[in-house]
């Protein structure tokens, strides 16, 4: 972000005038007691989501016809930032005079769009999509605590992200939800992956059970196949043990018979992006064309079956 965009107006242009009123005036800031429940003949429901110490919070409050199940009314505390505001304040709005039932499918995308001044404008920046996320995580809460469930049974609550606070199921909600297609995305819509970092790849300072990059993955393949498509997940996606195996595959079938008749060989060293480090072996070593034909054979092999920018380098130590 340019310091332009954090003083100037572009920023603030970047939000809708919704966002803008919203924020600054919501129509539905408050809290609800057993009393005005009582009063009301309703059932107060109350959720929490995020940490109020951290920045980021929201709670909830339901008044619940429990005859019919309708949201008679909502109203919401937030300790977050003007988007964070809006979001909840129109949240609440939308799920008033819906059933609770009616209220679970919800989803971000709504909340945003319910702020839209113009329907193919966004009303916010990208990087607040997160703030969206909260106020329809915290409609799943309260629905759970009215159904007196777990919400373990409503999603899939594996920690994966500690930093953020963000669980499996709710990734995996907002990549299929949202169509995300990059860890980037990820952790602008959720902020999962923006701290420490240990979370996205293999390799951090803790041991995990679910990364990022896999559950992305492994949740685009599923869309795939539920639409009926192969998925051809793009080379430069792919998680580095699984590029090093593809590499290595098209070496051993594609290169490695070609280079042992003239007794050399050739093995990968390392992934750097989309530059692939090799060592020579045998009489590769010193040979004329190891920098020039075969390096260009090797280059345009693995070009051909596994990515077209793929650049080929020789490791040097
Ligand atoms: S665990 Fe996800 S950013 Fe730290």
């Amino acid at each position: 972000m340019s310091k332009d965009d954090l003083i100037g107006l572009s920023l603030w242009e970047a939000y809708s005038q919704k966002v803008h009123d919203r924020m600054n005036n919501p129509a539905h800031r408050g809290s609800f007691t057993d009393k005005d429940a009582k009063a009301q003949n309703c059932k107060l429901v109350v959720a929490d989501f995020g940490d109020a110490s951290c920045g980021d919070s929201i709670q909830l409050f339901w008044l619940v016809d429990p005859r019919t199940d309708l949201i008679k009314d909502a109203r919401f505390l937030s300790f977050g930032c003007g988007t964070a505001i809006a979001s909840a304040d129109i949240m609440a709005e939308l799920t008033i005079g819906r059933t609770v039932d009616a209220a679970a499918q919800i989803t971000n995308l709504d909340v945003e769009k319910a702020l839209r001044d113009d329907p193919d404008t966004p009303a916010f920046p990208g990087q607040k999509m997160h703030c969206s996320v909260m106020a329809y995580d915290v409609i799943k809460r309260a629905v759970a605590k009215h159904k007196n469930i777990d919400i373990n049974e409503l999603e899939d609550q594996e920690m994966v992200c500690e930093c953020a606070r963000v669980t499996r199921g709710m990734i995996v909600d907002v990549i299929r939800k949202n169509d995300l297609k990059t860890v980037e995305e990820i952790t602008r819509y959720t902020k999962a992956g923006g701290y420490c970092k240990s979370c996205i790849r293999p390799g951090g300072h803790e041991q995990r059970k679910y990364f990022l990059e896999d559950i992305l993955r492994d949740t685009r393949q599923k869309m795939a196949e539920e639409k009926g498509e192969t998925q051809t997940i793009a080379f430069a996606e792919l998680p580095k043990a699984q590029q090093f195996k593809k590499v290595e595959e098209v070496l051993a079938a594609y290169l490695a018979p070609v280079l042992a008749k003239d007794r050399g060989g050739v093995e990968l060293a390392d992934i750097v992006g989309k530059e692939v480090q090799i060592v020579y072996q045998g009489a590769c070593h010193g040979c004329a064309s190891a920098e020039t034909g075969t390096l260009k054979l090797i280059e345009s092999t693995l070009r051909e079956k596994l990515d077209p920018e793929i650049q080929v380098t020789i490791y040097a130590k």
